[in-house]
């Protein structure tokens, strides 16, 4: 187990893909700090971890608000005794027509998608670097940050900030011996695409199931995406054996945006 004893936090892990990240290196031998807005998921994937025979602690936190990651982080050091690995994978979703974005929507979701993972990165990094210590900053980025989709443009721009915010801070905090890398997933079954399809449904007429169903059926490998895909790449992304990689924001989308 390549990170075995290591601390991995990772943001809105209590449901979706940042379950799937947080149970997948407790697999690898991490012990894990939970962060979420929502007590009762957090307490049960918290329950999933303990079965797994590693430590847990989790801690109610919304990403978006500085003085809380960092409360946050300070709290998993002092409950597990470390912290190595930081997963900023919290973030929203929105659908809405460029042509219809109000300010505060605009400002609701750069808050938690950009904002929220500049906080994870600044608060991760000054913690390394106090300790001296090295370190992995790992974001959630997106098939959107890599290329814009109709009615998920503000979305979609947020993930192409993360992508800027990776790069920037891997030269940044190189010297340090701190890798910053993200991951782009594709089309993952998550309520976040319940949500997406919805909204599609609302806006565009189509049944619903079937904007999921129409994306899905893009995929070179054929089939969409589950959260354990995409906690198999940040597995490699937190463990030693990406350590000649940083500034990177690789698709794991089972092919469906080729660069
Ligand atoms: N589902 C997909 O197809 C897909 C594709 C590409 C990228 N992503 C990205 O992956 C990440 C996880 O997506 P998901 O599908 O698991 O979403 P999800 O909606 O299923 O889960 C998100 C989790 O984050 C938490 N959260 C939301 N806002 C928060 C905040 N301000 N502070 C703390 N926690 C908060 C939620 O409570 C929830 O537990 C997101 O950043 C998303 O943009 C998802």
């Amino acid at each position: 187990m390549k990170i075995d004893g290591k601390v991995a936090l990772v943001t809105g892990a209590g449901q979706g893909i940042g379950r799937g990240i947080a149970l997948r290196l407790a697999h690898d031998g991490a012990h894990i700090g939970i962060v979420d807005v929502h007590e009762d998921k957090m307490m049960s994937v918290a329950k999933e971890i303990e079965a797994l025979g590693r430590k847990v602690t989790f801690i109610k936190a919304d990403v978006s608000n500085r003085d809380e990651v960092i409360r946050a982080i300070d709290h998993v050091e002092s409950k597990l005794g470390s912290f190595d690995i930081m997963v900023n994978n919290a973030g929203i979703a929105q659908v809405k027509p460029l042509l219809e974005v109000t300010p505060e929507e605009l400002n609701r979701i750069y808050q938690i998608n950009v904002a929220g993972v500049l906080w994870g990165i600044q608060a991760a990094a000054k913690k390394f670097i106090s300790k001296k210590k090295k370190g992995k900053i790992i974001s959630a980025c997106s098939i959107a940050g890599h290329e814009g989709y109709a009615m998920l443009g503000v979305y979609s721009s947020t993930k192409f900030a993360v992508r800027g915010l990776t790069q920037a801070a891997a030269k940044e905090f190189a010297s340090f011996g701190i890798n910053v890398n993200a991951y782009c997933p594709g089309v993952v079954g998550t309520d976040m695409w319940t949500e997406i399809d919805k909204r599609f449904s609302e806006i565009t007429g189509a049944k619903i199931g079937e904007t999921y169903n129409k994306y899905v059926g893009n995929i070179a490998l054929g089939r969409a995406e589950t959260p354990d895909d995409v906690a198999s790449f940040v597995s490699y992304l937190a463990g030693p054996d990406s350590d000649y990689m940083t500034g990177q924001a690789p698709l794991i989308d089972g092919g469906m945006v080729y660069r």
